[in-house]
């Protein structure tokens, strides 16, 4: 039996009643086994690592993630030529730093309406304030879409991306719906945020997504996991 479908097998047989994500270490270890050495990590991930606390310190409102989860973000970019697109903006933050490695156009899915007990410092996310941050680096225009992903705004609708980044609604459901709706249109790499956490259920998601032939896992580190496509 493949790593791959051990996990898979031991996923399925977790009790989810009363889960604390620890209990799922052994399992985020085995998958971490599972990172693929030629995936080459360069520069542009160095530099990812030493911006992102640069980039939180200096936008309004909040930019949380791990320095190595945007390394991976500059990574992927970087070693495409194309469009970028992320679901799920929030302050900008990962926007601001695929737009630092991007040759292609940056897009955002967002319904920028998290409620005021995830708001930072009385700064709601908005799609203005997330523009706004990413203008403040003086990098090129993002295309921010104000609505819930799926479906895919219209204007989108014949797009293909070199890279999508998925940290939107991290349920199961909705992680699922955001690959099965964006992996036809991936030329390169599809990024998934909060994979360590069963809680979330985008950990699920993504170990399913993983499974399939047309995608190989490139990564799975801290929070982050990424799969390139083969086929
Ligand atoms: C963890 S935050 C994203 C963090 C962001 N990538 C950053 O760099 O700081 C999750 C975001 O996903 C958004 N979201 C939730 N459900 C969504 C959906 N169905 N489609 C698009 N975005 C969604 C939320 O509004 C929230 O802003």
């Amino acid at each position: 039996m493949s790593l791959a479908a051990e996990i898979e097998d031991a996923f399925a047989s977790l009790d989810r009643t009363g889960w604390d994500w620890k209990d799922c270490m052994p399992l985020v270890e085995r998958v971490a086994e599972l990172e693929n050495p030629p995936f080459a990590l360069t520069g542009a991930y160095q530099a990812g690592v030493l911006l992102k606390p640069i980039v939180a310190q200096r936008i309004a409102g909040l930019f949380t993630m791990e320095p190595e989860d945007a390394g991976i973000i500059a990574e992927c970019v970087s070693q495409s030529k194309g469009d970028y697109l992320e679901i799920g903006v929030l302050y900008g933050g990962s926007a601001i730093i695929a737009s630092m490695f991007c040759r292609g156009q940056v897009y955002g899915i967002d319904p920028f309406e998290w409620g005021p007990t995830q708001t930072h410092h009385r700064i709601y996310p908005k799609q203005e304030v997330a523009e706004a941050n990413v203008y403040s680096w003086g990098l090129p225009e993002p295309r921010f879409f104000t609505q819930k992903h799926p479906p895919m705004p219209p204007e989108l609708k014949n797009n293909q991306f070199d890279v999508v980044f998925i940290d939107g609604d991290h349920t199961y459901e909705g992680a699922k719906a955001d690959w099965d709706n964006v992996r036809e249109r991936v030329n390169n790499f599809i990024l998934f945020h909060d994979i360590h956490n069963p809680k979330h259920g985008a950990r699920e998601a993504y170990i399913e997504a993983m499974l399939d032939p047309e995608w190989e896992e490139v990564y799975a580190k801290k929070k982050m996991g990424v799969l390139r496509r083969v086929k």
